[in-house]
């Protein structure tokens, strides 16, 4: 019976007790509205380890003024049903207030690599995700914790932080998840009318169109993300927040593909900002 656990002090409770009893904890952290990626992330966890823990909790200090923090999906009934049925033990579901009490005051800021995509067309969105992931280690102590390659530029972030701050937890990075027609899977496909669903197809059709470039044998970045931009343009319905290539893992800039690079993509459709990436390889 997987259970659901609200206060830290039973989080806590429950983990003293997993590891007395020489248990292996993996942690999920998600926001919620499960799909079939954060499901991907619990499968890789209850196959490394002993007992699998997935947050769910929409953290509002990685929302932006204008973002949609109100409006997040929320669906605690059905993501309890999915995560049970791919193995998760516990789902740890605490309120804001109990994350953020009253005279709350102390923050995680990871510099540098947090100065470029998502890190400047979102202020403050890596504190906020940097601050919830340190508590929720903090609380969990997992062995493991396991990150979607969706969100590339936050694996990295939190790599970061776990080596500056010498957290005792090793990071497992899970592949993109997608739709069969190539939309990369996210919770907020849902706010995306009929015609904005398929315009937003040009997201994994530009990385492909990447990809197959760098197979031919192209390695000029700025052809590459030339490329990329047009093709993404030629979408009426898609307005470019982002295109950047940068090399991997370091979030450099780079001019020509050596060895891995990342090309990350933040398009809005309408009021609806999505982001998608690929790392490019030259062997
Ligand atoms: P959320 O957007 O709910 O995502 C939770 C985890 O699921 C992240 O690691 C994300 O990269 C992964 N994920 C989402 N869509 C995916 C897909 N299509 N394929 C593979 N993995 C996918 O990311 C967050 O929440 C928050 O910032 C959080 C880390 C929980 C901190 O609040």
């Amino acid at each position: 019976m997987m259970r659901l656990i609200e206060t830290i002090q039973e989080m806590r409770a429950f983990v003293t007790a997993a590891r007395a009893a020489g248990k292996t904890i993996a942690l999920v952290p998600t926001m919620g509205a499960l799909h079939d990626g954060h499901l991907s992330l619990m499968r890789q966890a209850k196959a490394q380890c002993d007992i699998v823990i997935a947050s769910v909790f929409v953290n509002p200090t990685q929302f932006g003024p204008n973002e949609d923090l109100q409006c997040y999906p929320r669906d605690l009934a059905g993501d309890s049903e999915k995560a049970s049925r791919v193995g998760v033990d516990v789902i740890f579901h605490p309120t804001v207030a109990e994350m953020y009490p009253n005279g709350y005051a102390s923050f995680v800021s990871v510099e540098k690599i947090t100065d470029k995509l998502c890190g400047l067309s979102r202020p403050g969105h890596f504190r906020g995700v940097a601050t919830v992931v340190s508590k929720l280690f903090n609380i969990v102590q997992p062995d493991k914790a396991f990150f979607g390659q969706k969100d590339a530029q936050q694996v990295l972030v939190i790599q970061q932080m776990i080596r500056d701050l010498d957290f005792n937890v090793q990071l497992e990075m899970v592949p993109i998840v997608r739709e069969e027609d190539g939309l990369a899977m996210s919770s907020r496909n849902r706010y995306l009318s009929a015609q904005e669903r398929s315009a937003a197809l040009v997201l994994s059709q530009s990385l492909s169109l990447a990809q197959q470039l760098v197979r031919e044998g192209e390695r000029d970045i700025a052809k590459i993300r030339t490329a990329v931009v047009k093709r993404i343009a030629e979408q009426p319905l898609a307005n470019i927040d982002y295109v950047e290539i940068y090399n991997y893992p370091e979030l450099e800039p780079v001019s020509t593909l050596s060895t891995q690079a990342l090309v990350a993509l933040a398009v809005r459709f309408g009021s609806t900002r999505l982001i998608d990436n690929a790392i490019l390889e030259a062997y």
